[in-house]
C-alpha cells in the first residue's frame, strides 16, 4: 500500500510508522511514497527526510479550507496513494479531502474518540486523573474524531505524577498501537465499526 504520512509538528508517530516500514512488521505491506506537511518548517519532515523518504510541504498561506485541500488533494495526486495516514496533521480535513480518499484515511487520537474529541486529550486525561486512558485509530470522516474505530489500546496512567509522563506511557502506546493498526488492516483483519452516536465535542 502506498502511504502519505501527514504530519504538522514533531512527527514521532511518524519515525514509528516509518521504523516499522523500513525494517519491522510493515515491511512488504506499505511503502512511504511521501511525508507531507501544511507546516513547512514542521521538525517531523526534516526528521523524514533524514530517514531517506520523500517530503512535500503546502503551507495554507490564508486560503480557505476548502481551496487549501483542493490544492493538497492536487498535489498528493501525483504519488497515487492508497492511504492517508494523518500523524500529528493538525488541520480539520474538509470534504473535498475526505471525500478524495473516502475510507482511506486514517488518524490516531491519544483519548478514546466516544468520550473526548479535538485538542489536549493528554491534557484532558492528566487533568480528570483518569486512572486510564485509551489511544484510538480510526478512520476518518467528515467529523472531528468521530470516524469508525479502527483499533484502541488502554494505557495505564496509574501514578503519572505529570502531564509529560502522561504523554511519554501514551505516546509509547501510540507508536505500537499505530503500526499494529496499520499491519492487521492491510491483511484484511479488521473492518470499522461505526458507534451510533458521539457526544458533541467540548468546547477547546
Ligand atoms: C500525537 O499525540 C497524536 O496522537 C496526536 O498528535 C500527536 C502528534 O505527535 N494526533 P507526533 O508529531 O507524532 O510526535
Amino acid at each position: 500500500q502506498r502511504l502519505a504520512i501527514m504530519l504538522s509538528g514533531r512527527g514521532s508517530n511518524m519515525v514509528a510508522l516509518v521504523d516499522a516500514i523500513q525494517m519491522g512488521a510493515l515491511r512488504e505491506l506499505a511503502e512511504v511514497a511521501v511525508v507531507f506537511s501544511n507546516n513547512p518548517d514542521a521538525p517531523g519532515l526534516a526528521t523524514a527526510a533524514a530517514l531517506g523518504c520523500q517530503t512535500a510541504n503546502l503551507a495554507p498561506a490564508g486560503r480557505k479550507r476548502a481551496d487549501y485541500d483542493a490544492a493538497v488533494v492536487q498535489l498528493l495526486r501525483e504519488y497515487e496513494l492508497d492511504y492517508l495516514v494523518l500523524a500529528g496533521y493538525m488541520r480539520i480535513l474538509s470534504p473535498v479531502l475526505v471525500r478524495a480518499y473516502a475510507g482511506r484515511i486514517l488518524n490516531i487520537h491519544p483519548a478514546d474518540t466516544h468520550l473526548h474529541q479535538g485538542l489536549h486529550a493528554y491534557e484532558w486525561a492528566f487533568e480528570n486523573k483518569l486512572p486510564e486512558t485509551k489511544i484510538t485509530v480510526h478512520l476518518v470522516n467528515e467529523g472531528l474524531d468521530t470516524g469508525p474505530v479502527l483499533a484502541q489500546r488502554p494505557v495505564d496512567l496509574r501514578g503519572a505524577n505529570t502531564l509529560s509522563e502522561v504523554e511519554r506511557r501514551g505516546l509509547l502506546v501510540e507508536h505500537e498501537l499505530y503500526a499494529d493498526t496499520l499491519v492487521r488492516l492491510f491483511r484484511g483483519q479488521i473492518s470499522p465499526s461505526t458507534p451510533a452516536s458521539y457526544p458533541a465535542a467540548p468546547p477547546d
